[in-house]
């Protein structure tokens, strides 16, 4: 593989042993992928930052970079954490694990990573169009691909960690022009004009496509949630979070039809057995939480909320909303608000990655949501518009 001359001194710890460590695993990675040179980034976005997910193991290996005495190098930020610490009598966690978890955000912060603690880096940081970032969390790389146009691959936290730290990755993936042109053509013969049925369509593209890029011919209500639904699920169920939607993705016109190898109806009835496949058939109402906020959501989302809440459209009474810290003090006015009519509104985390008190029975609008909590929480889940 072809380094630089500073790359190469990262790669030999002239510039420190963990600039090192992080430089000999982006230059393996890199070589078993192909990759004939490394690409410099703007952004980093780690994951693996729950305690809940990542244990003694994650926690030790983020030890063992700071005693090396690890710096970012660029703009870097975090994705969520097990606990929101103004609620932590929702949650069902360990004063040992709420230590461990404090470690973590303490010794990424030491590092020179924001704070974030949220799945939306692209509020705090609007990606730009061909930029190349290292994203961790699959939603948002997704969304950065699609909606943005910006390149990054499905990062791991130990990969995404490692690219800060030397403000590079391989060049490989979808940081290549020629792995984002696509091969499958999709016709999608309904109106996707909310989050349920975006995220319906992603999951049942994502599985179909099979790593194939998508140009999705689709009447898709362009608005953040629906986009922000679609992405989170379509990375998901795909191995390669990108797409190109028509009228959405700013890279449209790469779209040639003459690279089409395949071409995939999408009906009505395709999301219908999606649905069926992703919920639980028994409904149990007085054992329900309800859920918003898979991904965080967004100001003007949080807006919307309290709109049709005070229109008295929807009942806000115990449900819960999950949002960034960013967006919670942006919000806070509106955010009280929804508070006082009886909503539950955390940040820095989301009942996936936590261990948040629900009812045996989940209601939400994100089938990312839906498909982790019933997986790795084991709860029962539906599916559900907001309005
Ligand atoms: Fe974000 Fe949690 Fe969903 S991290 S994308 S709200 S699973």
């Amino acid at each position: 593989m072809y380094l630089t001359r500073l790359e190469e001194k990262m790669l030999n710890g002239e510039l420190g042993e963990a600039v090192s460590i992080a430089m000999k695993a982006i230059v393996k990675v890199g070589e078993i992928l192909g990759a004939s040179r490394l690409v410099e980034i703007t952004h980093s976005h780690i994951s693996g930052i729950s305690y809940l997910n990542i244990g003694d193991p994650g926690l030790e290996f983020i030890e063992y970079l700071s005693s090396k005495n690890a710096r970012v190098r660029v703009f870097s930020t975090m994705n969520p954490s097990s606990i929101d610490e103004d609620k932590i009598h929702i949650f069902n966690i360990s004063k040992e694990e709420l230590a461990k978890q404090k470690k973590i955000v303490e010794l990424l912060v030491k590092m020179g990573v924001k704070p974030t603690l949220t799945c939306t880096p692209y509020y705090i940081r609007k990606p730009k169009l061909g930029e190349h970032l290292a994203w961790g969390e699959s939603s948002a790389v997704a969304y950065a691909n699609i909606v943005f146009g910006a390149r990054t691959n499905k990062e791991g936290g130990p990969l995404a960690l490692f690219a800060a730290i030397t403000g590079r990755t391989y060049y490989a993936g979808l940081h290549l022009e020629e792995n984002r042109i696509p091969k499958v053509y999709i016709k999608v013969n309904t109106r996707i004009d909310n989050a349920v049925k975006a995220g319906l369509l992603g999951y049942y593209i994502g599985e179909v496509v099979r790593g194939k890029i998508p140009y999705i011919d689709a009447t898709i209500l362009y608005d953040e949630s629906t986009l922000k639904a679609f992405s989170a699920a379509y990375a998901t169920s795909t191995t390669t979070p990108h797409a190109l939607l028509k009228g959405v993705s700013p890279e449209e016109k790469i779209y040639d039809k003459e690279f089409i190898e395949e071409r995939i109806i999408v009906d009505e009835k395709e999301l219908i057995e999606t649905l069926n496949k992703l919920v639980d058939q028994d409904t149990n109402e007085s054992r329900k939480t309800l859920f918003i906020g898979c991904p965080h959501l967004g100001i003007s989302e949080i807006h919307y909320i309290y709109d049709l809440a005070s229109k008295g459209k929807i009942g806000i009474e115990g449900i819960i909303i999950s949002t960034s810290r960013y967006v919670y003090e942006k919000a806070k006015n509106i955010i009280a608000k929804l508070e006082s009519l009886g909503a539950i509104v955390v940040k820095d985390t989301c009942p996936i990655v936590s261990r948040l008190k629900i009812k045996d029975y989940l209601i939400t609008n994100s089938v990312k949501a839906a498909f982790y909590m019933k997986r790795l929480h084991k709860v029962k889940v539906m599916l559900r518009d907001v309005n």
